[in-house]
């Protein structure tokens, strides 16, 4: 049963009202707006009936209060034809509507049963509302564990995919990742943004990965390579970008893989783009790369050794690299050791 109260100073109208609706409501009375407050502050109800010419305080005053406290529940004001302005007034302040004094029972029920029906459509709303909310964090609780579940996976194949790399090619174990840590603090140290340092550093990790669809025996040949098992090897960027492109998590790495053999004076392959046209985080990659192919020939890394990595740098910044991103490890901004 819907919960009505009544608060009005004047015992007969009050009563004569709870004579109307207590067979189909719950009806509380009050004979003044504090009583009332501090009774609904306890019990919560549906609708107020509340007359507006009260001592202590007013009706206009106890509406707003009411509000305040509690802005689901309807409130009908009870007027006199003198303060007649003042109710149509209070509409503003968030009353449902007005009844004149003396009231007619049909016409109070009427009221009663409108503001009832618009309190009943706000509380069904506010619950349609919190439910939405609910399933709203429910689903993105669910993004976050599926988004984390991804980044898993995406580890998982990357991690797979440069054991496979480096297992195939002579290179020793961990040369990519080697590559991936070298070429992420070149791109940190070139003030290249966090999101696309962690992009290069991934693409860099699995650069070679057209080296699978190589031939072990040319990959590992010691001795000179014949012109036919060179070209051969220079299939390797094109083939990487292939198998990439299938995987869409991957698809960022294209641009490392398929021009990290491509030279600064366009010398390089498979397009023989030169300079800017090479996109920067293959710039970054090929001296990484370069770097740590020297660094890998020898078993020990003493100063002398890391000065002449420096100096082939050097020598072949503007021809072969990026003279920028030379430059970043000739002024120590990344160490070798
Ligand atoms: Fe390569």
């Amino acid at each position: 049963m819907e919960k009505i109260l009544i608060i009005d100073d004047e015992m007969s109208p009050r009563e004569s009202m709870r004579m109307v609706l207590k067979d189909k409501y719950s009806v509380s009375t009050a004979a003044g707006a504090l009583d009332g407050l501090s009774m609904m502050s306890e019990s919560p109800v549906d609708l107020v009936l509340l007359d507006i010419k009260m001592p202590k305080m007013d009706g206009i005053t106890a509406l707003q209060e009411i509000k305040k406290k509690h802005p689901d529940t309807e409130v009908v004001l009870l007027t006199a034809y003198a303060s007649l302005e003042t109710a149509r007034d209070a509409i503003r302040f968030g009353a449902f509507d007005y009844i004149l004094k003396p009231f007619d029972k049909d016409d109070i029920l009427q009221v009663i049963e409108k503001g009832l029906a618009r309190r009943r459509s706000s509380a069904g709303l506010k619950m349609e509302r919190d439910i939405l909310l609910d399933r709203a964090s429910f689903l993105e609780k669910q993004i976050d564990e599926a988004r984390s579940n991804i980044m898993m996976c995406y580890e998982g194949t990357v991690n797979a995919l440069i054991l496979t790399i480096d297992a195939k090619d002579h290179y020793t174990y961990n040369h990519s990742r080697r590559v991936a840590e070298l070429s992420s603090s070149i791109a940190a140290a070139l003030g290249v943004p966090k999101k696309t340092i962690k992009e290069i550093e991934q693409a860099a990790a699995i650069h070679d990965i057209g080296k699978i669809g190589i031939d072990e025996n040319i990959l590992r040949k010691n001795a000179h390579l014949t012109s036919e098992e060179a070209e051969e090897i220079k299939r390797h960027p094109v083939i990487g970008a292939r198998i990439v492109q299938s995987v869409p998590f991957l698809e960022d790495a294209i641009p490392v893989i398929l021009y990290h053999h491509e030279r600064y004076d366009g010398k390089g392959y498979p397009e023989g783009i030169a300079g800017e046209k090479i996109p920067l985080s293959a710039r970054i990659v090929i001296v990484a790369d370069a770097v740590d192919a020297m660094m890998s020939a020898r078993p020990y890394r003493n100063a002398l050794f890391i000065e002449k990595v420096l100096k082939e740098l050097g020598e072949n910044a503007g021809t072969q690299f990026d003279p920028d991103v030379v430059n970043i490890l000739l002024s120590s901004r990344v160490s070798l050791v």
